[in-house]
């Protein structure tokens, strides 16, 4: 495994990270989940992300990846995991269920250490910004959280490029500063790369001026960048499934043009088209690590041999930005 600085921080993160959303809930299998896990950790992947909702139902991750914990991971190995969680979805019924007020994160930050079994978690995220909470508060709970004990260090996700700026110096002034932003990027998701309409700053510009880490969600766009959907919907697949979150219509035919030849060009590198979307943003030094899902040892496995081949010449570069462009 390759670890990579996060920002300027102390902390060193895998360049693959695991996380939990899909694959390890209450309607999937245990053990399968569990050997994905254990697998990944001998593999040097030492950094499990998870949030309060991943499920379904919300909660059964947290509560699986704790007795994961409980039955393989003695206690002197916590010390060797990175463990982040996540408040900002809705998680509970009435109005301290969700977004960010000091309320619900504090109350789901308790709940998320009591499911997964631990005294703190690594990283505590506000999951998304409120529009209607001051980011003040948002911030300062995230930090009452890191004095408490309960987290050692802080992200934001799903914030942009302006509202990270404005959370960044908020967290700073109050002495916890940012570790590290997870946004969705991957090569058919780019936003992170777009100026930002009033300051013209983009996302990744705005990390690397603070020494904020990167860690991109969904890099593979939730299975799409992959050999998964090259002939057809496969059961068991996550399009496949009625509570997956990548629904069949979103595998357009303008997509699977740009998969099919974004495919020969993977082969052309010797590697899987799973591989080569992985090393496209790993080949940027502002991404610290790229968080990944999987639903098998062989997938995972797969992934992990990205970090064999991640360099890119221009002319690789120019024709995978020529097929994106007709991606829709
Ligand atoms: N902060 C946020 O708002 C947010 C939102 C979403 C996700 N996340 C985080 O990001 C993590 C990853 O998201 P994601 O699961 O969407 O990531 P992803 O890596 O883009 O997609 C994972 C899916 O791709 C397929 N796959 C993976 N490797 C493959 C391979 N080598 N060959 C063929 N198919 C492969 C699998 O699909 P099948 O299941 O079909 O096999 C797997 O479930 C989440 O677990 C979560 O921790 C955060």
């Amino acid at each position: 495994m390759v670890y990579n600085r996060c920002g300027n921080s102390g902390l060193l993160l895998p360049a693959i990270s695991l996380g939990l959303w899909h694959n390890f809930g209450g309607v999937d299998v245990f053990q399968d989940g569990r050997n994905v896990i254990r697998h990944a950790f001998d593999k040097g992947i030492t950094h499990f992300d998870l949030a309060n909702n991943y499920g379904p139902p919300p909660g059964s991750a947290e509560e699986n990846f704790g007795r994961i914990l409980k039955k393989d991971f003695p206690g002197y190995l916590r010390d060797e995991l990175i463990i982040s969680s996540k408040a900002g979805y809705l998680m509970w019924p009435g109005p301290y269920g969700e977004w960010g007020s000091r309320k619900y994160l504090i109350a789901s930050c308790d709940q998320s250490l009591k499911r997964m079994g631990l005294d703190y978690v690594d990283i505590f995220y506000s999951h998304r910004p409120d529009p209607n909470t001051p980011f003040e508060e948002t911030m300062m709970a995230l930090d009452t959280i890191v004095k408490q004990g309960k987290a050692l260090y802080v992200g934001l996700s799903n914030y942009d490029a302006e509202q990270t700026e404005r959370a960044i110096q908020i967290l700073k002034r109050l002495g916890t500063p940012c570790l590290i932003h997870q946004p969705k990027y991957s090569m058919f998701v780019r936003s992170v790369e777009e100026p930002h309409a009033t300051t013209k700053k983009t996302l990744l510009d705005v990390l690397q001026e603070n020494g904020v880490g990167c860690i991109p969600f969904s890099p593979l766009a939730q299975g799409m960048l992959s050999d998964r959907y090259l002939s057809g919907i496969p059961e068991g697949s996550r399009a496949s499934k009625s509570w997956g979150f990548l629904k069949k219509n979103e595998i357009t035919k303008e997509k699977l043009d740009a998969i099919n030849k974004l495919n020969e060009i993977a082969k052309k590198r010797k590697q899987s088209l799973a591989q080569m979307a992985l090393s496209w943003l790993l080949k940027d030094k502002r991404i610290t690590t790229v968080l990944i899902g999987v639903s098998s040892v062989e997938q995972l496995d797969n992934n992990l041999g990205c970090l064999d081949h991640l360099d890119y010449s221009k002319e690789e570069l120019s024709a995978i930005e020529k097929i994106l462009k007709n991606a829709g």
